[in-house]
């Protein structure tokens, strides 16, 4: 699928990159460079301050002859004032006229003289109207001849110079770094991007061709090569869905031909005996008649179950409410009592009037408790009992037992009998589709219970449905029957 350049993995990833980048860069610029530009202009002002200071003493030894402009020893000693300093001097009478300095043709502002005259007091600034900046710094001192101001200025060249030189490195040191992150990030996001499209690319071909298309395998110890294992582990298990499923259509169909084929050689022989002289009795037709339907009901008996199956597969949803678990099993076993009697065993439900509450569906509670006495009618001997059992066991699980005194189920086949169309060896000469404990479990599973061979060690078979207690758990805890 076409994307806009800017979406992608890689373009994201060299945005993030740059704006890191700008983002160091403005705190490099608003933290060093600024403040750094300060202390250097500050501490220019405080060495021509101190240094204008320390010439008071100088200007208090003039005479009071010499504090008129251009007077040789007043200029003299300004001149020296200046050198020592490093600094333009400039010496300024009470009225604010300039007696001498040492460069007579430079436009000096002698407010500032006035000022601190005024004021009696250092004053000091820095000017920023020309290209580099400019210190002023003027002291008052008393001399014989009244008060002077002597002014020291110097242009801020160090100070310029050396915010230009730590500029000029910031600036290399980020296109430097602008460079190597632009480099670095195509370097890193170019073998990731290329690897993530064949993953893309895989994934698309699995979806064209199914899941027996080769996945080439990424040995490298990182998230895309982890998310290629998980491909491959998905596919390994969509390959074993998709085989099961093959295995599950082929058994079913093969089921579904045995009774459909026996049937359908019942009815041709019946319609050949019609047919010929002497007719059948009609005791022999019934007999015949009676074999297919037992073969009718047994197909209409499969197709039921292949339906429950595939309703389970397609997700359709239990309901989850308040059940009287007891109340569902007795109606399943008193539905079944007849038939017990009829085939000479005994079925004897819970009959305890207080009830046992689960959270589940009541429908398939039923169903499971149906498969189970269903099992338990046709396995065990004529003349034992079947018993149902339904407990609370007081740690928030409701259990309902179905036990009998057949043959039970060998130790090899006791997790086997509950997968799709597996039949116990021993029982194999029986009708069942090996079906219906699949079923059961499916649902208990999906009311968040269990359906296990329970292996509490007494002869024949018991069979343990697990479902979620409801509220309160213990007996005839909630005020709300339901499910009978
Ligand atoms: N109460 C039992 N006693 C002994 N063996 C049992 C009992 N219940 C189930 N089994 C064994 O488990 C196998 C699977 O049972 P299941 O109910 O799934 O299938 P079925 O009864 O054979 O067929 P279906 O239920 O589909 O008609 C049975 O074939 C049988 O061997
Ligand atoms: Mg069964």
């Amino acid at each position: 699928m076409p994307r806009p350049a800017l979406t992608g993995l890689r373009a994201r990833l060299l945005l993030g990159l740059l704006l890191t980048w700008a983002v160091t860069l403005a705190v490099v610029a608003l933290a060093l460079l600024q403040p750094l530009e300060r202390r250097l202009r500050d501490d220019a002002l405080a060495t021509l301050t101190r240094d204008a200071r320390a010439a008071r003493v100088a200007v208090r030894g003039l005479d009071a002859s010499a504090l008129h402009p251009g007077d040789a020893q007043a200029r003299r000693v300004t001149r020296a004032l200046g050198r020592r300093a490093n600094a333009q001097a400039v010496l300024v009478s009470r009225d604010g006229r300039r007696i001498a300095s040492t460069d007579p043709d430079a436009e000096v502002a002698l407010g500032i003289a006035v000022r601190a005259l005024r004021e009696g007091r250092t004053l000091g600034h820095i000017s920023d109207g020309g290209a580099i900046p400019v210190a002023h710094v003027a002291v008052p001192a008393g001399t014989e001849g009244g008060p002077v101001a002597l002014i020291f200025y110097t242009r801020l060249d160090s100070v310029a110079s050396a915010v230009r030189v730590v500029r000029r490195a910031v600036i290399v040191a980020a296109l430097i770094g602008l460079v190597t992150a632009l480099l670095v990030g195509t370097l890193l996001t170019r073998p990731l991007v290329r690897r993530l499209r064949g993953l893309r690319a895989m994934a698309l071909r699995v979806a064209r061709l199914g899941p027996h298309v080769e996945v080439a395998p990424d040995p490298r110890r990182d998230e895309v090569g982890d998310l290629t294992r998980a491909f491959a582990t998905m596919q390994d298990r969509l390959r074993e869905q998709e085989q099961a499923r093959r295995a599950f259509v082929s058994t079913a169909s093969h089921e579904l031909r045995t009774p459909v084929t026996s049937l359908r050689l019942m009815l041709e022989l019946l319609r050949e005996e019609i047919g010929r002289e002497p007719p059948p009795s009609a005791d022999q037709v019934r007999a015949q008649l009676l074999d297919a339907a037992d073969q009718a009901e047994r197909l209409g008996r499969l197709t039921d179950e292949l339906l429950d199956l595939s309703r389970l597969d397609a997700g359709v949803p239990l309901a989850r409410e308040l059940v009287d678990v007891r109340a569902v099993s007795r109606v399943v076993a008193h539905e079944l009592d007849a038939r017990a009697r009829e085939a000479g065993r005994t079925l004897l439900a819970d009959e305890a009037q207080a009830s046992v509450w689960a959270v589940a569906d009541p429908g398939a509670i039923a169903q499971i408790v149906r498969i189970l006495l269903d099992n338990a009618l046709r396995f065990a001997p004529r003349g034992t009992p079947v018993r149902v059992e339904v407990a609370d066991d007081g740690r928030g699980a409701c259990l309902v037992r179905v036990r009998d005194e057949g043959p039970g189920v060998p130790p090899g086949e006791r997790e086997a009998i509950f997968e799709r169309f597996h039949r116990g060896a021993e029982t194999s000469g029986t009708t069942g589709f090996g079906l219906g404990l699949a079923i059961g479990r499916e649902l208990a599973r999906r009311m968040g219970g269990e359906l296990t061979l329970s292996g509490d060690g007494a002869p024949g078979a018991c069979f343990e449905l697990r479902l979620v207690a409801g509220p309160g758990g213990g007996d005839d805890a909630p005020a709300r029957p339901r499910g009978s």
